[in-house]
């Protein structure tokens, strides 16, 4: 497999939602510290960081800030590997946070996370772009010094993607780490090797998003099943041929 393992690991409620209102009430709170206290596990294990779809970055770490774009000139942009943009400082690096942004609409005000948990601070950003992505939010992120590169026209080839930082990064593991959206298209592309669950005993409203948005059937075998705190913690590893 020339792409790193993924372990997608999430909280969910009863109903197998993961999104909503449900995630801040008390009930919840244990699950989430779980999936906190998991999350700094994995990276003690080896986890390379955290992948997560454009949303879940501006609601945890950006809270939807944007650069004036109108202050930088167009990076204009070619075609292959000349569009990669590397910087020795993520090269160096050992932890990343790798965000699926593909219109390039992220505010980063920094090019490492900025963020109390060790489990998520320091991590160094790499953003994942398509061409719809405004060619002046290259110099942006050039001035910040924050690695980017492109995987798609429109929407991220998740194998593609998957496949360039395996190419480009040292770790050979990433956890997905939501939300509903990404972690569809990672299960569409058949690229979720592990699921990693935190149930939490509360149900979602009706709006809540499931774990995953796309799909397909695909099968997984029960590897975990621990009550710790109240929470259900399970754990699935893709069934493949081998
Ligand atoms: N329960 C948990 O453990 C957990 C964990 C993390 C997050 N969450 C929750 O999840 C919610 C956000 O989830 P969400 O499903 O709405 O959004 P999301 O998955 O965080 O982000 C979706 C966005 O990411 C971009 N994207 C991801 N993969 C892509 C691909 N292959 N091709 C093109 N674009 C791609 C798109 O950005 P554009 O829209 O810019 O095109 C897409 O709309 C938050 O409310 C958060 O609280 C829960």
């Amino acid at each position: 497999m020339h792409r790193p393992y993924i372990v997608c690991h999430m909280v969910t409620s009863i109903d197998g939602k993961v999104t909503g209102e449900f995630l801040s009430r008390p009930e919840c709170e244990a699950a989430t510290e779980i999936y906190y206290e998991m999350n700094r596990e994995y990276k003690a294990h080896g986890s390379g960081g955290f992948i997560c779809g454009r949303v879940t970055m501006e609601g945890s770490f950006t809270g939807g800030w944007y650069p004036d774009l109108s202050a930088y000139q167009p990076v204009s942009k070619c075609l292959g590997h000349d569009r990669d943009c590397w910087f020795d400082d993520a090269a160096d690096a050992k932890y990343f946070a790798i965000a699926f942004d593909p219109k390039g609409r992220l505010g980063w005000k920094t090019n490492v996370i900025e963020d109390s948990d060790p489990g998520y601070g320091g991590a160094m950003i790499i953003e994942v772009l398509t061409e719809q992505v405004d060619p002046r939010y290259l110099a942006y992120l050039e001035e910040k010094r924050i690695s980017y590169f492109f995987a798609g026209k429109t929407e991220i080839d998740v194998p593609l993607a998957l496949q360039i930082l395996r190419d480009r990064l040292t770790p050979t593991f990433y956890v997905l780490e939501g939300g509903s959206i990404i972690n569809g298209h990672f299960l569409h592309a058949d690229c979720v090797d592990e699921i990693s669950l935190v149930g939490a005993p509360i149900t979602a409203d009706k709006d809540a998003k499931p774990l995953f948005t796309d799909g397909d059937i695909f099968d997984f075998k029960l590897t975990h099943a621990e009550q710790k705190n109240g929470a259900l913690v399970t754990r699935y590893v893709r069934a493949r041929e081998e």
